[in-house]
């Protein structure tokens, strides 16, 4: 009787959706490749729309507005947290692992282990907002697990405008990638990571300027398969796609639904019908 109802239970903790979060429409990035590789995985994706961005944010405003994020993802009853968004990851994630009790895991760390992998020559860059750099965090799992590898951050600010504006492929965009990536080009790396969620969208620019000898690495990758693991790892794995009539993927932002639907629709590879507005200050 008993071991019946905790079949069930387990059952049923199984089934919850994954909650995943950025400050915008870039963890789109990282939620995609999560539907590519988990497709029976129900997804909660926020997005913090109304104070995107956060790469310029301080930490202590990041940290605050992810754990109203989170909090509010509890509420959704989800099993497991992936902050998508790399800024957050940098600063908060290490502060959020302590408070929740449920698993959570960022995207920088995998990313570095991918970077770590695929360098020849032990010279690395990574690209990303400038919370992310200022933090230094890349450079900390880097040298953690490699000593003599060297890490090149460089803030590229401006790509996430461009990629909201949807210049993908662009000279506006081609121009501003020259000059962010000129000094990593000078320096030798043959690795770069995607540090930012937006900048896989920008990759065919960002490989072009850096030329075909360089491995390009986008840690949404590496994230989704980390995530696939601990899940597995866990015994928190999704063992069929929900049946009819239960939404596989549900959408919220803290303003400009229209705006965030219409990006969604142009990455993922089916169409969302809504994302909600909620107040995201309430929790
Ligand atoms: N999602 C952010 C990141 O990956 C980029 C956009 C922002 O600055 O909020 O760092």
């Amino acid at each position: 009787m008993d071991i019946t109802m905790c079949e069930k239970e387990e059952q049923l903790l199984c089934n919850r959706p994954i909650g995943v979060f950025d400050s915008g429409v870039g963890g789109l990035t990282v939620a995609r490749e999560i539907m590519r590789q988990l497709p029976n995985e129900r997804i909660v994706y926020f997005g913090d729309t109304a104070r995107v961005p956060y790469g310029n944010k301080s930490r202590e405003t990041i940290i605050k507005f992810s754990r109203q994020i989170v909090r509010f993802l509890q509420t959704q009853q989800v099993k497991a947290i992936v902050v998508a968004c790399n800024s957050a990851s940098a600063y908060a994630l290490e502060v959020l692992e302590k408070e929740v009790d449920i698993p959570i895991i960022g995207v920088v760390k995998s990313g570095a282990m991918s970077a770590i992998q695929a360098t020849r020559n032990g010279k690395i860059g990574v690209i990303a907002t400038e919370a992310t750099i200022g933090s230094g965090i890349y450079n900390r799992y880097i040298q953690a697990i490699d000593s003599n590898t060297v890490v090149l951050g460089k803030a590229c600010p401006l790509f996430v405008p461009l990629v909201e504006e949807g210049l993908w492929e662009d000279p506006v965009t081609d121009e501003i990638a020259k000059r962010y990536l000129t000094e990593l080009i000078d320096v030798g790396i043959d690795t770069l990571i995607l540090g930012c969620t937006h900048y896989p969208l920008i990759r065919s620019t960002v490989g072009k300027t850096m030329g075909p000898d360089v491995t390009l690495v986008n840690p949404a990758y590496e994230t989704a398969h980390e995530l696939k693991r601990m899940l597995q790892d866990m015994g928190l794995e999704s063992g069929h796609r929900p049946g009819l009539g239960t939404e596989l993927y549900r959408f919220f932002v803290s303003d400009a639904a229209d705006k965030f639907q219409k990006f969604a629709n142009s990455i993922l590879t089916y169409g969302i019908l809504s994302a909600k507005v909620i107040n995201i200050e309430e929790f």
